[in-house]
C-alpha cells in the first residue's frame, strides 16, 4: 500500500515545459515517465512510459482523453487505451501501467515515486 510516508517527491519540470492537454516524457532515475496536463480541468498525471502491449516508449506522445468522467491515454501505436487514474486497460486487455502522483509546487511538477 502506498502511503504518504512512502512516496519520494522527485521534482520533473517547470509547469511551462509541458505542453497544455499533452504529455512529456521525463526521466527520473532509470524510469522513463509520462507527465500530462490536462490543462482544461487544472488537472495532471502521470505514468510509465513504455505501453506494455509491444514494450514501445511511447506514452507520453499519446491521445489523451476522458472515458465516461475518467482521464485516459491512447497508445499511439494501437490504440490501447489506459485509465490514468488507475493504470487499467480500458480495451479490457491484460495491459496494466504504473500510474504515479503528481502534485505541483510553486511552478514546478513533482512526480511522487516509492
Ligand atoms: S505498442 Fe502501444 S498499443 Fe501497441
Amino acid at each position: 500500500m502506498i502511503t504518504s510516508q512512502t512516496l519520494t517527491w522527485h521534482a520533473a519540470a517547470p509547469v511551462a515545459s509541458f505542453p497544455a492537454d499533452g504529455g512529456a516524457c521525463v526521466k527520473i532515475g532509470h524510469r522513463q515517465i509520462a507527465v500530462f496536463n490536462f490543462a482544461a480541468t487544472g488537472a495532471w498525471y502521470a505514468c510509465q512510459n513504455q505501453c506494455p502491449h509491444r514494450m514501445q516508449m511511447i506514452l507520453s506522445r499519446g491521445l489523451t482523453g476522458d472515458h465516461k468522467g475518467e482521464p485516459k491515454v491512447a497508445c499511439p501505436y494501437h490504440k490501447k487505451t489506459f485509465s490514468l487514474c488507475t493504470g487499467e486497460n480500458l480495451n479490457g486487455d491484460d495491459y496494466q501501467i504504473e500510474v504515479y502522483p503528481v502534485k505541483i509546487e510553486n511552478g514546478m511538477v513533482y512526480i511522487g515515486l516509492c
